[in-house]
């Protein structure tokens, strides 16, 4: 089966079974300073999970592109990897377990759809503990589809979401293919890695309260994922997913670009560098530069593991860019905004590669400095701490490190390593933090009606060239991202500032309406469009001077935020532009 082929029939499945098609939400939340990267389908769904009505209906289908980078230090091997899509069905309210699961049943193993041997297939449900108790309901239907008990496990561990902070959450049940060429065994053993999870249906019966009381929905919700490149896999027989029609040309692109014939095994330094290359250009066609934060210190890691891995191989400078020339080309037609800032992304490893041979110089010298001071190594053992400040300070990889470390005979202490990484990474509310809402969620949503206003002041201020390009909201603050060729002056700030100062003083009522995205765009609404034309949109206006394409959460009249001001205005990428701002009811607030 190719993979074109399943994401198409996933998607017509479930349009046939009343369901909307929705797009793949970006990679960077809007309005969700809880995570870095949308890690699974229902994350850009929250406020709908939760009882918010959603603009296309109950019935929902997609595939979603995804980053989770909890993992990166795994990626390499043949299973992991940071960038994957997602197909998800949901019901928002509307159906609920059983009907989830004979859908589920039915894609599976109808010959009109996927026609897998139900022989192969295998199921796990929640087995109950003292917060919930055993999915009966889950158990039997699937017995009434003609399943052995054999082959249905019941586990403590089928639970999924919220894991640590709020949301969304509840039981799930986990399908699984026999990948073995033996035959498949009489009873289901869910520790046999042969046995692959192809599909996970999650009832969300629970929201997590901030005591971490699971409370009950207001109404009950399905949440289904099928990791795409791995059901890829073992449909066609593959135990790796770097296997698959989706990797091997970026591979092959590696080859040429090397003069090499195809090897016979991939080794992991390739792995790493397709799997993190593929990543940072569906990061980067979201508009986001290499920096020292959040999304940006994670694209920054990505692009500069991946020039390390590359370096180890001896590869010459520009690598990247016929791997990401094929990402581009070979994903385009359901990412669009891949091909729209392929400049952008080309440039930027281009930029990033230089700067680190730069790095590479100075880590080096900085390495050979810090192993000469007595305190960092202590009967052969370098401190983990060292390379982590390394790493940090410098962007010198940790493979770079021990690598080096290793040629000088010494060893390096990766447990301080990583316990100094993890500590980073909660402080900076690591990447692969749970899904969840905003906790400072009035603070927040206060700076998402400002954002709007900052968005069309600029356009006013500046001209209509001015476009969304990125958008990223912190309790304290907003980040507003925007194409602009050249520096803004002050004296366009203090326009921009004085005239949504101006909409917030007259109390403007900020109202929402469904209508279709052409409609919307007939009424001049701007916007980012993750949407289809024809899809229903919801608008959110200010008077006559902002209409929006945008999901919300809004504020219900502009005097809410009290005033505007503008923190800092400076260069995010050529030809983008990044303001900070805050608003009064935050400042009041902190
Ligand atoms: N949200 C569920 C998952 O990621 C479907 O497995």
């Amino acid at each position: 089966m190719k993979a074109a082929e399943l994401r198409k029939k996933f998607i017509d499945f479930f349009v046939s079974k009343n369901h909307a098609e929705i797009k793949s939400a970006p990679l960077i939340p809007d309005n969700d300073p809880t995570v870095l990267f949308t890690m699974a389908g229902m994350h850009p769904l929250v406020p709908f999970l939760l009882g918010a009505p959603h603009p296309a209906g109950k019935r929902l289908v997609n595939f979603q592109k995804c980053i989770r980078t909890g993992d990166i230090e795994e990626v390499g091997d043949k299973v992991h990897l940071t960038l994957f899509e997602m197909l998800g069905n949901w019901s928002i309210g509307d159906y609920f377990k059983e009907h989830a699961i004979k859908y589920s049943f039915e894609f599976l193993t109808s010959k009109e759809w996927l026609g897998l041997d139900l022989n192969k297939l295998a199921f796990t449900v929640f087995a109950g503990n003292e917060n919930a108790p055993f999915d009966e309901e889950a158990y039997n239907t699937w017995l009434s589809l003609g399943v052995s008990p054999n082959k249905i496990a019941k586990l403590e561990a089928n639970w999924w979401g919220p894991a640590g902070t709020t949301g969304p959450c509840g039981p799930d049940t986990e399908m699984f293919y026999w990948t073995g060429s033996e035959p498949t065994p009489e009873i289901f053993d869910p520790e046999n890695p042969l046995w692959v999870e192809i599909w996970n249906d999650v009832f969300m019966q629970y929201n997590k309260n901030e005591k971490g009381e699971l409370e009950k929905l207001e109404h009950p919700n399905v949440d289904t994922g099928m990791g795409f490149e791995r059901v890829v896999a073992v449909l066609n027989g593959f135990d790796s997913c770097y296997d698959t029609e989706l990797f091997v040309p970026l591979f092959e692109a590696l080859d040429k670009f090397r003069g090499i014939e195809k090897p016979s095994e991939r080794t992991s330094e390739e792995r790493i560098i397709i799997d993190h290359a593929r990543a940072a250009t569906f990061i980067m066609a979201e508009g986001i530069t290499p920096g020292n934060k959040d999304q940006q210190y994670q694209l920054r890691r990505l692009i500069r593991r991946m020039l390390g891995e590359g370096h180890k191989l001896g590869l010459a400078q520009g690598f990247a860019l016929p791997i990401a020339e094929k990402v581009i080309e070979m994903f385009q037609v359901y990412y669009p905004e891949l091909a729209k800032n392929k400049e952008h992304i080309l440039a930027t490893f281009e930029m990033e590669e230089k700067d680190f041979s730069k790095t590479l110089v100075r880590g080096v010298q900085m390495f050979e400095k810090a192993i000469q001071e007595e305190k960092n190594v202590q009967n052969g053992v370098l401190s983990g701490l060292v390379v982590f400040d390394l790493a940090q300070t410098f962007g010198f990889p940790k493979e770079m490190a021990v690598m080096m470390a290793e040629e000088k005979g010494l060893k390096v202490n990766l447990k301080e390593f990583d316990e100094a990484f993890k500590h980073h990474q909660d402080i900076s509310r690591g990447a692969s933090a749970p899904c969840g809402l905003a906790d400072k969620k009035e603070e927040t949503t206060a700076l998402h009606t400002a954002t709007h206003l900052l968005h069309q002041a600029l356009r006013t201020v500046l001209g209509t060239h001015v476009e969304q390009r990125g958008s990223h909201i912190t309790a304290e603050r907003l980040r507003f991202d925007f194409s602009h060729p050249e520096k803004v002056s002050v004296e366009d700030l203090k326009k921009v500032e004085a005239l949504v100062n101006e909409v917030i003083q007259k109390d403007m009522p900020v109202i929402c309406e469904e209508m279709t995205l052409d409609e919307a765009l007939q009424k001049g609404a701007i916007g980012l469009f993750a949407n289809k034309y024809g899809e229903k949109v919801t608008v959110y206006s200010m008077g006559d001077f902002s209409k929006e394409v945008c999901a919300g959460p809004h504020v219900t009249h502009t005097g809410i935020l009290k005033s505007f001001h503008i923190m800092k205005e400076e260069s995010s990428s050529k030809g983008v532009r990044r303001i900070k701002a805050t608003v009064g009811f935050v400042k009041e607030n902190a």
